[in-house]
């Protein structure tokens, strides 16, 4: 697998299939958005250059924030959401981040259960954070 820094080219490349093959992530406008600001990056995974994972932070001074991390539901369970999150803590530590926080919906164990394993502690609840109903929980990791 090859996880490279990701291109508007990229995500046009996925257009089609964005919405049938990922979950769980932002639009394909606000994605696009993203990969125009220049205080954001993200990194893509790549199997025989089919894309099956894609994951992105924005980053003010000295703290980054997780927006996206997403794999293709067909390869789940692979290693590669682990992968793709170890790519961003090295792009953190490359630019001196102190810190890498993140929201997510407290029903997905999954996503919690990847940054618990990644080292990333729970700072506390955003009420109703979700559709105005779910709660997230936010989480942070310091030790980069
Ligand atoms: C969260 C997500 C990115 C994980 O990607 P993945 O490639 O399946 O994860 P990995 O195979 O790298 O697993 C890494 C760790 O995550 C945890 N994990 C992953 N899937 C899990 C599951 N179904 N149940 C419990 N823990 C799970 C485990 O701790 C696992 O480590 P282990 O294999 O040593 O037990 C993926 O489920 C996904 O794309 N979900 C939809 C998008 C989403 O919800 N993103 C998070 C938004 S906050």
């Amino acid at each position: 697998m090859e996880i490279t820094e990701m291109t508007l080219d990229d995500l046009e490349m996925m257009q089609d299939t964005l919405y049938s093959d990922f979950d769980n992530f932002w639009s394909y406008n606000l994605l696009k958005q993203e990969l125009q600001n220049e205080n954001t990056t993200y990194v893509i995974a790549k199997e025989n250059s089919e894309v099956v994972g894609f994951a992105g932070i924005s980053v003010c001074l000295d703290e980054a924030t997780l927006n996206n991390i997403v794999v293709k539901k067909s390869y789940r369970g692979r290693g590669i959401g682990g992968e793709l999150l170890e790519a961003l803590l090295e792009l953190c530590a490359d630019m001196n981040m102190k810190s890498l926080t993140l929201e997510v919906n407290v029903s997905n164990t999954p996503a919690i259960k990847l940054y618990e394993k990644f080292g990333f502690k729970n700072l506390g609840i955003r009420k109703k954070y979700y559709n105005n109903s779910q709660d997230a929980i936010i989480m942070t990791k310091y030790d980069i």
